[in-house]
């Protein structure tokens, strides 16, 4: 039996200010489209900004339902979107925030694991990686790819 071990590398920045320029537009878009947020039941508004190679970006925010499971996070809304706008670009970056009313969480937003399987394999699609900027008030992080925030990726088929 061998012992083995995982590591995660991801930068933290105390702001979004301190994010080289092309991210900070990126996590700009996501706070931007908190606005979309249609959340009557968490009153909880997600906003997700996809960049794509082409240099597009593509925004989301999370779309309930009162059938609870019909409904969306940020993220996937902003992914599909994006790969249905742009299905031959490759997806270089999601950034995402949330809070209550649109009050941005101190600590970083933190995608569920659904989005974070769609992110995998928009990765594996593009063979490339893709970096996650998760946007809190008070603390920035970002990771350079998504296997850093789902380890031993599902991509056997
Ligand atoms: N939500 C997202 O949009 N993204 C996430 O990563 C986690 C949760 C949404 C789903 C639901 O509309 C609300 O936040 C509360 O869970």
């Amino acid at each position: 039996m061998n012992q083995k071990e995982i590591h995660i590398h991801f930068e933290e920045y105390a702001s979004i200010d301190e994010l080289p320029a092309e991210d900070r537009e990126l996590a700009d878009e996501a706070i931007q489209a908190m606005q979309g947020a249609y959340a009557p039941y968490s009153h909880f508004h997600v906003g997700a900004a996809v960049r794509m190679s082409n240099g597009q970006i593509v925004r989301g925010a999370n779309q309930e339902n009162a059938a609870f499971p019909s409904g969306l996070c940020a993220e996937r809304t902003a992914m599909f979107a994006a790969g249905a706008r742009y299905p031959d670009k490759d997806m270089r970056s999601i950034a995402l925030v949330g809070g209550v009313y649109g009050r941005i969480t101190d600590q970083p937003a933190t995608p569920c694991g659904a989005c974070r399987q769609v992110m995998a394999q928009y990765q594996t699609k593009a063979g490339k990686p893709m970096s996650v900027i998760m946007i809190g008030a008070h603390k920035v992080w970002k990771f350079g790819k998504v296997d850093d925030i789902l380890p031993l990726i599902f991509d056997s088929i």
